[in-house]
Order: structure tokens, then C-alpha cells, then sequence
């Protein structure tokens, strides 16, 4: 099977996920993409109408998300009409699949330059998933029930006995780094700015990092998800607490630590990451950054939900031939505190290899858009450390994991 290689990879500054308070939230998601498909473009100086189909992750599929956002991306660019788009959906996992997808073409050689990426404006819905992910599918509601992903990460923390201490402790390293790394500039080689329709400036920067985040202001804020639980969702058989009780008859009692400050958080943004054959790149002078070495996805049991990001690592790591020993660097998605206290547990990797430039609790996790972030900022963060190899995982609804392992070239 031939390589396939990371030319480059880019995002849009992530916006808070507010309407009217997040400095992108009045932008279609669409426009931003499209800026985004742009700023890879300049960045790298491909032919856009050599770029073979555009793979884009999103979680939504509907309202201002709806049908393909990608091809209407790619018009939206400007860019030739013989340029195709695709939308997928798996979960908080659609950017990352969209980029291993873009991956899959060019290693089995029937395409020679794709790009993946994704893009979600969590600004255009609210509240994000409040019930399970079933559709209204009574027999499945039957088989597996399923309940809001904030309940699951606090019966992870119960089930693994983490602490609210934990969650807040690590959530306070990842605004430290996060801000010590905006500071330090190192996001800039991936960012494009995001302007508005009239040309003006709407955002160049992370906008939802919060400085002067510590644990005592941590301490003050309350458990998000503790009245979900009581809730009796219309065609449920029981309380969202009872479900995840009965599933998992240890519990007792669910421990509700996760809050506003130690899960991810709600941001608009968009990424995009080109894959090319070597072929292609030798031919157009390109010079790839990184190459993909594996990747995999993994399913776990769907009411908690969020466990599959360490079995995805395993059966890719498995893939690459490769142990945990062999990474350098772990992008695990901070989509709550106690995904990634569980990842560290489950791979036994320390916190000093996982997220060094903090995650989506400091930074925002824009759904689909995150994987194609999460893989720039493990390319630029390897190529800034001198490091090898790195591997981005992350959870998604319905308890899946994604991953994927790259090599610096
Ligand atoms: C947890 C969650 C429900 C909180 O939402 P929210 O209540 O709207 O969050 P807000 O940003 O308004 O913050 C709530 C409060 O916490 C405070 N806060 C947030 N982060 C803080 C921090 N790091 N330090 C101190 N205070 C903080 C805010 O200032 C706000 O205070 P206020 O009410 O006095 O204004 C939301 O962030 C969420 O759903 N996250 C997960 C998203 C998700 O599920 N993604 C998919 C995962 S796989």
C-alpha cells in the first residue's frame, strides 16, 4: 500500500459557541469553511482544481449544517465546480475520520489529493445532544439506551473512581498550557483569520481559553449535568440516572463533577488538512510535513459512551506495528476531563506526553471540525519538539473512538 502524506493542515481561530457573544457565530459555517479551504490553498499553493474530493466532518446535518456542507464549501471558495465535497457524520469524531477517510483514498491509489477537515458552528443549536443519540428508534432505545454524553463522563469518573479534584486539577493544566502556547505563538502557522462579508476582521485568535483559571475558581462552579439525570425523557422506560444505573449496577450513585470549566467547550470553527500520494507531491514541489502511519476506529459499550478513545489507540497502534513506548506525543480530545484521565489510565501514559499544548476543555471542541485540528496541532507540535511520531484520538457518541498515528517528515 502506498503512503499517504500530510502536506499541510489549517483552522479557523475557534469562536465562542454563543449567538451574538462568539465573534463568528454570525458567519454562515459554510462561509468559514470556505475561508478555511482558502487559507489552505495560499498556505501551501496547490492547484485547487487538482484536489480530487473535499471530506468534511459535522456533526449536525441540519439548519444552517444541513445537506453537504462540504460541496457547498467548496463553491463557496470559489473554486472550480469539477471540485467534489462529502459530509460525514460520526459523532465529536467527523473531522478525524474525514482526514484518515481523505487518507484511505490516497493509500489504496485511487486518488492522488484530498483533503479532510470538517466544520461545526455550535452557535446554531442549543442545547448540544440533551438526550441520546437513538432518533426516536424505540427498538433501539429498547436495545441499548442511550443518554446525554455529560451524564456519561461523570459515570466514567464514578466507575474509574476520579475525583472532582482530578477533573479540575487536569482541567487547570490544560488553560495553562493552552495559554502558555497562544502566548508562545505556537498556534499562529496553523490559524486563518475568519473576515466578515464586508471584508472587516471577525476573529484571528482563540477566543474561550480563560486566563487566571484555578482551582479555586474551578471549586465555585456547580456540576453541569446533576438535574439531567432526574430527567424522565419523553419515551425513555426510566430517569437518565436510573438507565445508566441499571446498565451498570456498581453504581450506586452518580458522582456529578464535570462542569462549565472541566469539559470542552462550546466554539464555532472549521479545519481542513491536505493529503496528497508522494506521486503528487514530488510532482508539485510539495514538501509533506507528515506521513499517516495507521488508522483505526473502535466501538465500546454506547451508554457511557465516551470509553473507546484507549481501544481506537490500541487497534491502530496494533496496525502500525508500533507500542505506546513508540509515540512521542498523545492529541486525546478533551471532550470532559475524565475521557482523557481514562485514556491516560486505560494506555498508563503519563500527562506529560498527552495534549502539551492544552485541549478542547482550554480551547473549545467544535465537533466536526476538531480531528483536522487536533492532527495540524500534533504535525506542528512535533515538528516545534523535534519529536517522531504522534497519536490523536478521540471519543464520539454512540461509543466509538477514532485514531490515528503520523510520523514527522
Ligand atoms: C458543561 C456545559 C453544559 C456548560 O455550559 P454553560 O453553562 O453554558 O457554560 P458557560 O460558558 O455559560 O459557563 C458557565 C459558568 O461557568 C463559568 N466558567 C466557565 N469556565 C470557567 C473557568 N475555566 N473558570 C471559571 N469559571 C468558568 C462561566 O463564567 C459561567 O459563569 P456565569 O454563569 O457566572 O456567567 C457546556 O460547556 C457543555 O455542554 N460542554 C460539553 C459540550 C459537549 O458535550 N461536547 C461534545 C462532547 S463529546
Amino acid at each position: 500500500m502506498r503512503e499517504a502524506w500530510i502536506i499541510d493542515a489549517v483552522r479557523s481561530p475557534r469562536g465562542r459557541g454563543k449567538p451574538g457573544v462568539g465573534s463568528l457565530s454570525h458567519i454562515h459555517p459554510q462561509r468559514c469553511m470556505a475561508q478555511v479551504l482558502n487559507g489552505l490553498r495560499a498556505k501551501v499553493g496547490f492547484d485547487p482544481a487538482d484536489i480530487e474530493d473535499v471530506v468534511a466532518g459535522c456533526g449536525t446535518g441540519s439548519g444552517d449544517h444541513a445537506h453537504d456542507i462540504a460541496r457547498m464549501s467548496v463553491l463557496d471558495a470559489g473554486w472550480p465546480i469539477s471540485v467534489t465535497g462529502v459530509t460525514l457524520h460520526r459523532f465529536c469524531g467527523s473531522g478525524q475520520q474525514a482526514v484518515n477517510f481523505a487518507a484511505t483514498g490516497v493509500m489504496s491509489g485511487q486518488q492522488e489529493a484530498v483533503i479532510g477537515g470538517g466544520v461545526e458552528f455550535m452557535s446554531r443549536y442549543a442545547p448540544v445532544h440533551a438526550n441520546g443519540f437513538h432518533a426516536n428508534n424505540e427498538h433501539l432505545l429498547g436495545l441499548h439506551p442511550q443518554i446525554p454524553q455529560g451524564i456519561s463522563a461523570d459515570l466514567i469518573a464514578t466507575i474509574e473512581g476520579f475525583t472532582r479534584e482530578d477533573c479540575d486539577r487536569y482541567s487547570v493544566e490544560s488553560q495553562r498550557r493552552a495559554l502558555h502556547s497562544i502566548e508562545q505563538g505556537y498556534f499562529r502557522n496553523a490559524l486563518v483569520p475568519v473576515y466578515n462579508l464586508d471584508g472587516t476582521l471577525a476573529l484571528d485568535r482563540d477566543e474561550y481559553p480563560r486566563p487566571g483559571t484555578d482551582m479555586a475558581a474551578l471549586a465555585g462552579l456547580k456540576p453541569s449535568f446533576l438535574g439531567l439525570g432526574a430527567v424522565h425523557a419523553e419515551g425513555y422506560p426510566a430517569t437518565f440516572d436510573a438507565l445508566a444505573r441499571a446498565k451498570y449496577p456498581q453504581v450506586k450513585e452518580i458522582n456529578y463533577m464535570h462542569h462549565a470549566g472541566n469539559s470542552s467547550g462550546v466554539v464555532d470553527g472549521a479545519s481542513a488538512v491536505l493529503v496528497t500520494s508522494p506521486e503528487y507531491a514530488r510532482k508539485h514541489g510539495l514538501k509533506p510535513r507528515a506521513r499517516i502511519r495507521a488508522i483505526a476506529t473502535a466501538g465500546t459499550e454506547p451508554l457511557i459512551m465516551l470509553t473507546a478513545p484507549g481501544p481506537a489507540a490500541q487497534r491502530c497502534l496494533d496496525k502500525a506495528g508500533m507500542s505506546k513506548n513508540d509515540i512521542d506525543i498523545f492529541e486525546i480530545n478533551e471532550a470532559f476531563a475524565s475521557v482523557v484521565l481514562k485514556f491516560m489510565k486505560d494506555l498508563d501514559v503519563p500527562h506529560d506526553k498527552v495534549n502539551i499544548d492544552g485541549g478542547a476543555i482550554a480551547l473549545g471542541h467544535p465537533i466536526g471540525a476538531t480531528g483536522g485540528m487536533l492532527i495540524g496541532t500534533a504535525v506542528d507540535t512535533l515538528e516545534r519538539t523535534g519529536k517522531g511520531t504522534a497519536l490523536i484520538a478521540m471519543c464520539t457518541g454512540g461509543g466509538m473512538g477514532t485514531a490515528t498515528i503520523i510520523e514527522r517528515m
